[in-house]
């Protein structure tokens, strides 16, 4: 992958929006600053192919080659992310559509419909020439396939060449329509199909909604034409390029607001990349430490390196078309070091000079466009060449993780429509709703808070043997064939910490034939009748004697086996006194059962026994202090102690400064 041990550091660089003349002096600080490595042509369609089937690789092979003697490797996008004007002009047919009905337009990017054959026979075209021409270059180290497949709401279509291949898909899928129409349950409101033609694409209503069914199909459906569209390239490339040369994709946060299923995406990937961006745009605040290391642990979790990339790391600052939060320049270096911390051996920083026009005058790189020094830039490096040694000490090791969160990718996009409470709605923009990722890092945040390492696997890919405790929350529908894994590996001693609604689905999105908890009733050996909204409002619960809220929703559970460890205690709720949290015990292991989001308080409780009990160290050393344990080549134990708050804080005796790092090394 990496030609050197530790991190890779580089850049993301745009040769096509300079003047030649500076390329030069612009790799050589590159060299200087301590970055061997840039990205490059993403958006570059245009330059490289002017007409159809005329290429010109001018401009790249002068980069490319003057990026090399000077000591640079090379990564390229495909850039398939935005297209000529010529090949919209040929068919203007190839944009998407969104459900809400809003056409994109050229001029903007990603608004190609990857069921168009018009875009995909270009797209395959532009590949192919890349990968003959660059595929065996001795500085290109690996491709990017596109740029952040499915973001800006790319993710879904309804144009006429969707609609199409939504037929086919549904009739490969049911084969009958009598099976369509018992799935999706269609003789409620009369919407009873005869023929798979008939079925409409999912377009945005002034008010009732499409069948869940038909909701969830269509979204399985877009996330196989991205999956497909990204395989074509991908076979394109391994037709033609040298064995080295590795492939990925750059994803993008949060990990539940596109549709896309990430993990079928990146199968076939070397590595897996992220875009990671702790604020953006009009944020006034940075995301959450723990929500970024959930994220991050996800993108690590895509596949079993135990490592990932990031391909546009934070430097200066970012938006659109409005701004928010200034990071100061150590927080901007500590979320270099979070991300290496949670398993980033490639740090591409996005990007080398902010550019004077054009849609992204205000996204800030390392410089702003006249090039002069920068503060941040001189922190960057600083911070690599400061850090340099401790990060081979471990870079290259895998993140090692004794407890999981686990996520099921039907689940997140049944969340999406119908979302059960406000407390897990939450839109960013308009064509985000990232709810469940919220409620996900809502179970990510104890393993934080105690500094347990944690990975985030799907259901599908998750190896039980290798934890102590799993968490699983929002798992509604669930697969008796994962849970008759869960109930063996519980029965072995592992510790399962199931969250609200768990088991109240089945594999059809049909609510489950029995009592709540359906499936999971006897490992979490309780009922539940009832059950609530919280939607934004809280609830008084108590933990052992202590008052403590939680939100989001309450469900009124009746202990059968389980023994109570929280009550409602609320004089407002009928439900007052009824448990809201239980544990029950299983063979060797433990099923703690959730009915309710517990807050804070109630999260430090409740962890910090149920942590213990599951054989982990919970280690609390402040809000806001993260300590992430790598292991090193020799196979000691590197803790990496990150300060995310601006005061001074402690590990033991040794002082952390505000946002900074500390590598200690325990022999
Ligand atoms: C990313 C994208 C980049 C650039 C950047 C701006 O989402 O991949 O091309 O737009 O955001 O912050």
């Amino acid at each position: 992958m990496k030609n050197e041990r530790g991190v890779l550091f580089g850049v993301d660089y745009y040769p096509e929006q300079w003047e030649r003349s500076l390329w030069k002096s612009d790799f050589r600080r590159m060299r200087e600053m301590g970055f061997r490595s840039v990205r490059m042509m993403e958006f570059a369609w245009a330059l490289l192919e002017p007409a159809p089937g005329r290429f010109d690789f001018s401009l790249f092979d002068e980069a490319i080659a003057l990026a090399a003697s000077n000591g640079l490797s090379v990564v390229l996008g495909t850039p398939t992310a935005s297209f000529p004007a010529w090949l919209y002009k040929k068919d203007p047919g190839m944009v998407q559509i969104h459900p809400s009905g809003v056409y994109r337009d050229f001029g903007t990017r990603r608004q190609a419909c990857y069921n168009s054959t018009t875009y995909r026979r270009a797209a395959s075209k532009i590949v192919d020439a890349l990968a003959r021409r660059y595929g065996k270059h001795p500085a290109v180290i690996g491709w990017q396939i596109d740029n952040e497949i499915g973001h800006e709401g790319s993710d879904r279509c309804v144009c006429p060449n969707c609609a199409g291949a939504w037929v086919s898909w549904l009739k490969n899928k049911y084969r009958k329509i009598q099976s369509l129409n018992s799935e999706w349950g269609t003789v409620f409101w009369g919407t009873c199909y005869d023929r798979f033609d008939q079925v409409p694409v999912p377009r945005k209503q002034i008010s009732s909604m499409q069948s869940p069914g038909l909701a969830l199909d269509y979204d399985r459906f877009c996330s196989d034409s991205a999956v497909a569209f990204v395989d074509m390239q991908m076979k394109i490339l391994r037709r033609h390029i040298r064995k080295g040369q590795w492939v990925t994709t750059n994803l993008y946060p949060t990990p539940h607001y596109p549709v896309i299923d990430m993990e079928r995406l990146c199968r076939n990937m070397e590595m897996v990349a992220f875009d990671n961006y702790p604020v953006w745009g009009d944020q006034d605040e940075p995301l959450p430490y723990y929500f970024t290391a959930y994220i991050l642990s996800y993108i690590r979790g895509l596949n079993d390196r135990g490592r990932y990339a990031v391909f546009e790391q934070f430097s200066g600052f970012q938006g659109h078309t409005c701004l928010g939060y200034l990071p100061p320049d150590k927080q901007v270096t500590l979320w270099t070091n979070q991300a290496i911390a949670h398993g980033a051996d490639h740090i591409y920083y996005f990007r080398w000079r902010t550019a004077p026009f054009g849609q992204e005058q205000l996204c800030y790189g390392l410089f702003d466009p006249d090039g002069a020094p920068t503060s941040r830039s001189a922190a960057i490096a600083e911070n690599m060449s400061a850090h340099r040694e401790a990060f081979e000490r471990f870079a290259d090791q895998g993140v090692r993780s004794t407890a999981c969160v686990v996520y099921d990718k039907d689940n997140s996009r049944v969340i999406k429509e119908q979302y059960l409470s406000k407390g897990i709605y939450l839109t960013p923009t308009p064509y985000m709703q990232v709810g469940y990722d919220l409620e996900l890092a809502r179970h990510f945040v104890p393993y934080s808070l105690f500094n347990v390492n944690a990975d985030v696997k799907s259901a599908q890919s998750v190896d039980l043997s290798r934890y102590k405790i799993v968490s699983l929350p929002l798992y509604q529908m669930a697969d008796p064939e994962f849970v008759g894994r869960l109930g063996e590996w519980v029965r072995e001693g592992g510790t399962l910490v199931l969250g609200w609604r768990a088991g109240a689905r089945d594999l059809k999105n049909h609510a489950a034939g029995a009592q709540l908890p359906g499936i999971f009733t006897d490992m979490a050996g309780l009922r539940i009748k009832r059950f609530e909204s919280l939607n934004a409002g809280k609830v008084g619960i108590r933990v052992g004697m202590i008052p403590a809220k939680s939100e989001v929703w309450a469900e009124i559970l009746e202990p059968v086996t389980a023994k109570p460890i929280a009550w409602y205690r609320d004089l407002r709720k009928h439900y007052s006194g009824a448990p809201c949290v239980t544990a029950n015990e299983y063979g060797k292991g433990r099923v703690y059962y959730f009915g309710t989001s517990p807050g804070p308080l109630a999260v430090f409780l409740l962890f910090r026994k149920i942590l213990k009990r599951a054989g982990l160290r919970p280690r609390f050393k402040g809000m806001g202090v993260e300590v992430v344990s790598r292991t090193t080549e020799e196979g000691t134990r590197m803790d990496v102690v990150l300060n995310h708050t601006a005061g001074h804080r402690w590990y033991g005796l040794r002082r952390i400064e505000p946002y900074g790092v500390r590598f200690i090394e325990r022999k």
